[in-house]
């Protein structure tokens, strides 16, 4: 069988970890979707550095337009990260035809709807389950499990490394810089967390959770937001004391036609299972008008859960590709009309 060639954009943690299930897992894999996956380039900023996974060096080039310009490569897998240069290598690659699988929120809750529009005109599939929540399948629930009901909330912890801090504040009254340091040395945090601590990185997944949810097209300006940085150890114990947790709270709602998304440190009641949302875990409750409440809890962030998420998108795009039976297009929400809140 004719291998499908898969072009990586990044081999940091993320695609340390991707590189990892693509070969260990293999036969599963390839018996999945009919044909050896091999990757084929691998984009890095340094060719020589030493790494914990093993690669062949002729693999290996620093230059990003050299993995998106090769045409044997059928699907490229950025994780390299990055905004408006990181939207030309996407945009590029779609305009030859290749299919995306994406873990970037920052880009696709600027750029989706553009993203998303070149992906259609080139009938090509772009896919970013691991842009949110990491290893929970979020993305792909709110898209074809809730694609029959009418969701009127969601509400998440969709930030791995506040709620690492948070979680270590509140539980052994350990300092905010210690374990910010701490969360940067497991590879949780962002490479500035002040997008992390500041809630910038929870705005963005809740503007792509809304957007998927709400089937709108929110943007990140719609999302009001406040992070972590102002929260002490004292509100957290006093909180405490009154039966409450405190929790970076992504709230989504949907009000008749106006939706309403904010990020802020709130006092979640110790009684409601997203205040037993600990550690680095993420957790997203969706209220659907029909099915109620639900949650879905997981790793929110680090190597192995992501990649997990970034390798499902593989095997989604793949048997696209060469099936035809997938069937997920995450295209549909942003093409959707924008609801009254999006006119303001
Ligand atoms: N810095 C992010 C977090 C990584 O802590 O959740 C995963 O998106």
């Amino acid at each position: 069988m004719k291998p499908v060639k898969v072009g990586l954009l990044g081999l940091g943690t993320v695609g340390t970890g991707v590189v990892r299930i693509v070969e260990g897992h293999q036969e599963d894999l390839s018996s999945q979707v009919g044909s050896p996956i091999v990757i084929e380039k691998i984009a890095v900023k340094n060719t020589e550095k030493d790494r914990s996974v093993t690669v062949e060096s002729s693999k290996l080039t620093d230059d990003p337009w050299d993995v998106i310009r090769d045409p044997e490569i059928d699907v490229i897998v950025e994780v390299m990260g990055g905004i408006e240069q990181t939207k030309s290598y996407i945009l590029e690659a779609l305009d030859r035809g290749k299919h995306i699988v994406t873990a970037n929120k920052d880009l696709m809750a600027l750029h989706g709807a553009e993203i998303m529009a070149k992906a259609q005109e080139k009938q090509c599939d772009v896919f970013y389950e691991a842009s949110v929540a990491g290893g929970i399948p979020i993305i792909r629930t709110l898209i074809e499990g809730f694609s029959s009901d009418r969701i009127m909330k969601i509400m998440g912890i969709v930030n791995g490394t506040t709620n690492f801090i948070l979680t270590k504040m509140s539980q052994e009254g350990a300092s905010y810089e210690d374990v910010l340091a701490e969360a940067q040395q497991l590879g949780y945090a962002e490479a500035d967390p002040t997008s992390d601590v500041e809630g910038l990185d929870a705005a963005r997944k809740m503007a792509i959770l809304g957007t998927l949810g709400f089937r709108t097209n929110v943007e990140l300006k719609d999302v009001s937001v406040k992070g972590i940085s102002q929260v002490s150890k004292e509100d957290i114990l006093y909180a405490k004391r009154l039966g409450y947790e405190m929790k970076l709270l992504g709230i989504a709602d949907r009000e008749d036609e106006q939706v309403s998304i904010s990020v802020q440190p709130t006092m979640v009641r110790t009684s409601h299972p997203i205040a037993a949302v600990n550690g680095v875990y993420n957790a997203v409750y969706v209220y659907g008008e029909a099915v109620g409440e639900t949650m879905f809890y997981g790793p929110g962030a680090g190597e192995m859960p992501t990649a997990t998420s970034v390798v499902a998108d593989l095997v989604a795009v793949i048997k696209n590709l060469k099936l035809g039976v997938n069937g997920l297009k995450a295209i549909v929400p942003y093409k959707a009309k924008k609801l009254k809140s999006d006119e303001q």
